[in-house]
């Protein structure tokens, strides 16, 4: 009985702490999926786009996301997509990764 239940915790243990791992990486795996291919951060990535590493310490969250919304408003004749359909909990989950970049 008792050993079933450590068993039980520790296999709780886990899937708690899989869970957690995943909810803080949401962000960053839409950035390698979508945003990778033209955009360095920590030496890895393409290089079409400006290096992000540390865009936070140079771009407010309000122009993050009208730079994602709608990138031609800075620059009319940029190779940046408008990610304006992404979906808004991707959308929150990525700007909550770019602004831990500073
Ligand atoms: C096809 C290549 C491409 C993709 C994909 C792309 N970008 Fe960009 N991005 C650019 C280019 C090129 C610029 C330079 C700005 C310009 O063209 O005016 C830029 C500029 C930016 C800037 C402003 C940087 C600065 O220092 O001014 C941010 C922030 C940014 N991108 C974020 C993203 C994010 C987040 C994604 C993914 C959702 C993404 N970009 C996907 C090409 C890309």
């Amino acid at each position: 009985m008792k050993s079933s239940y450590v068993i039980f915790a520790l296999f709780a243990t886990a899937v708690l702490s899989a869970t957690a791992a995943q909810a803080e990486s949401k962000g960053e795996q839409i950035f390698k999926q979508k945003c990778n291919m033209c955009h360095v951060v920590n030496g890895k990535g393409g290089q079409i786009g400006p290096e992000l590493t540390k865009i936070a310490a140079s771009m407010k969250e309000v122009e993050i996301r009208s730079q994602l919304e709608n990138p031609k408003k800075r620059n009319p004749a940029t190779s940046m997509p408008s990610f304006k359909s992404l979906p808004k909990p991707e959308m929150e989950a990525l700007l909550g990764y770019l602004k831990t970049l500073k």
